[in-house]
């Protein structure tokens, strides 16, 4: 059974599953951006969206992004590789979709790579001439020297 959960509090466990799930994935770069404790920051963020999607009562996959009241973005969506291909991914996507358009957003985007692509084009998403930058640490875009202001 699937349930998809806007769990008001993440039980530990529910957070070790979702970790495991990251790392399966190979989305698990930086425990700072996505680890337990910024799970729960995500949580508690107004502008968040974050949904889990348990089976039997193990969490299964995720599926976090934000609407700032203008724009709704997709940063993160994993399926544990035992249960990908079972239309896991579609209901995340159709669920946090449905929450943005609930919320007034007019349109949503997402963060893709290469290899889920093909995904996202089944679930309506089209590829557009942007993608993403990263500046990591943070601290790099501070020490850029300023010389003209
Ligand atoms: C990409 C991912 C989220 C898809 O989740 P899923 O639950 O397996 O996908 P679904 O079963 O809902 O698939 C929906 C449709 O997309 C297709 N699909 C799934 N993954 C695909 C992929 N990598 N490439 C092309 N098509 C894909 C399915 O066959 C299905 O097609 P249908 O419309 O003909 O039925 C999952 O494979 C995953 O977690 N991958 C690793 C992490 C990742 O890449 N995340 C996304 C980047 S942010």
């Amino acid at each position: 059974m699937v349930a998809l959960c806007e769990s008001e509090i993440l039980r530990l466990a529910t957070l070790k599953n979702l970790i495991e799930v990251l790392k399966l994935n190979n989305q698990y770069g930086c425990p700072e951006v996505d680890g337990p404790d910024a799970m729960k920051r995500v949580q508690s963020c107004e502008a968040a969206v974050f949904l889990v999607c348990e089976i039997n009562g193990k969490a299964v996959g995720l599926i976090r992004g934000v609407y700032d009241g203008s724009r709704a973005l997709i940063h993160q969506l994993s399926v544990h590789p035992e249960y990908q291909e079972r239309d896991i991914g579609r209901a995340l996507v159709k669920e946090i979709a449905k929450e943005f358009r609930r919320r007034g957003a007019p349109s949503v985007s997402a963060t893709v790579t290469e290899r889920s692509l093909g995904f996202w084009k089944r679930v309506g998403f089209e590829r557009v001439p942007v993608f993403l930058t990263l500046a990591y640490p943070i601290e790099k875009v501070l020490e850029t020297p300023t010389t003209k202001v």
